[in-house]
């Protein structure tokens, strides 16, 4: 459990509150790169830790994030016409360009300088690898990106970026991906050991529902857990996974050494949260939470259907099924034991689960138990870093944009080893090993 205060504390994220100000450090996955899809494109509303955005790309091909209300007037700039590099505002004209100067002011006389003199609040965004970052903390001298190394791969890399909203607060959301023993029952219940290829991780996973043991670190980037089960000799089967400073995970889907997955849970205010998914996919990275079109071990597709975007500041990437039809719950599947859940697909499985909690889940009511550690211990490290953030204290992951360089995944270790020695070389990312693709045994089953 955890105390209201402490809840609330870990939980808020607008401006002014200790934990959005500390993701105000950090730069932000904000949107695509293909929802401004040209110079001159429609603008696009969008909310970040709570507050209310126009994203716009300029004639030029940059992508401005101002605010949604015109310094002058207050009317909406998600109406404004985007032209001439800047966004100007249909009210009285007045025009802005990315970086928020005020570049054309027709309602005044001509020889005014009051437009020299009004500015509207816009946050820098820079594009990479399909994502647009923005930043909006306060510093003059920016941060450097993350080394988030599926957002750096080379152009002709294959790669899985997609985004889907989620309706409810960002750590609940986060915390599905760091709870690694609903995955034997939320995601793989329906499966038996006996149709799985002997030796493949998901063979242990489903033999063993419960991992014996899980061991939980801080790390410098934010927290790790090894999660082990016993396999057919004397090895053991490890599943290591990271929560990475203010809002990444690294789940362990595939081989450790091979999988390059990193996610992203960003706040858009306190009970609505964008996640990422920016996977490279190589031949043996897919499955599980990967978003790569295809069947998973489930029985279900592990990509999403959306409905159409729309213009409203909740209205981008929505999934078909949401809460309103419970998640398109097949009572029969689920009766026959052919979805443990009903619901089909892994994420939807998670998304059904966490959003259902209630916007923000009363974390005073839980009951924590062993399984849960990597929960605990990744709350008291938002809860720290937020207090030491009110202290002056900056994380190193601020600055230190290397710290992002890790890997996670499955992996067998001879028995005795400690895990986070044992894969130290085995986690670090932009290291090619052809030797370990497929070293899960495949996913035949
Ligand atoms: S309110 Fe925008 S120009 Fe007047
Ligand atoms: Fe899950």
């Amino acid at each position: 459990m955890l105390s209201a205060a402490d809840n609330e504390l870990m939980t808020r994220v607008g401006p002014g509150t200790p934990v959005g100000e500390l993701m105000r450090q950090y730069w932000l996955p904000a949107l695509m790169s293909i929802e401004l899809p040209g110079p001159d494109s429609d603008p696009v509303r969008v909310r970040l830790l709570g507050e209310d955005l126009i994203a716009f790309r300029d004639t030029d091909g940059n992508v401005g994030l101002i605010d949604n209300f015109c310094p002058h007037r207050r009317a909406s700039m998600f109406f404004g016409r985007n032209e001439e590099c800047g966004l100007r505002c249909v009210y009285h004209g007045w025009k802005f360009d990315v970086n928020g100067d005020c570049v054309d002011m027709p309602s005044e006389p001509a020889e005014s300088n009051f437009k020299d003199k009004v500015k509207i609040t816009a946050y820098k965004a820079q594009e990479r690898n399909g994502i647009i970052w923005a930043y909006m903390g306060t510093r003059t001298e920016l941060p450097a990106l993350p080394d988030i190394e599926p957002n750096m791969l080379p152009d002709d890399a294959e790669q899985s970026l997609w985004t889907a909203v989620r309706d409810c607060n960002w750590v609940q959301a986060l915390e599905g991906d760091i709870d690694t023993s609903h995955l034997g029952f939320l995601h793989l219940g329906s499966l038996k050991a006996e149709n799985l290829a002997p030796g493949s991780f998901d063979y242990y996973t489903v033999r063993e529902r419960t991992p014996l043991g899980y061991d939980v670190v801080d790390t410098e980037y934010g927290t790790s857990y090894g999660a082990w089960r016993t396999t057919d000799t004397d090895d053991i089967y490890w599943r290591v996974a990271h929560y990475l400073a203010p809002f990444y995970t690294m789940i362990p889907t595939s081989v450790l050494g091979v999988q390059v997955l990193v996610r992203a849970w960003v706040p858009i205010d306190d009970t609505h949260t964008m996640f990422w998914n920016i996977c490279g996919v190589n031949p043996f990275a897919g499955g599980i939470g990967t978003g790569k079109k295809g069947q998973t071990l489930a029985g279900a597709a592990t990509d999403v259907d959306y409905v159409p975007n729309t213009s409203d500041w909740l209205g981008r990437w929505r999934l078909e099924a949401n809460a309103s039809n419970d998640y398109k719950i097949d009572r029969e599947a689920q009766k026959t034991n052919k979805i443990y859940t009903g619901i089909s697909g892994i994420h939807l499985q998670d998304q059904a689960l966490t959003e259902t909690m209630g916007a923000i889940t009363d974390r005073e009511n839980e009951h924590l138990g062993a399984s849960d550690s990597m929960v605990i211990k990744t709350r008291q490290s938002i809860i720290r870093a937020a207090r030491d953030f009110q202290e002056g204290i900056v994380p190193a992951t601020v600055d230190h944009p290397e710290l992002y360089q890790e890997r996670s995944g499955g992996t067998i270790l001879p028995k005795g080893q400690g895990w986070l020695e044992a894969t130290k070389e085995l986690r670090k990312a932009f290291v090619d090993r052809p030797e370990l693709v497929g070293t899960d045994k495949g996913k035949k089953g």
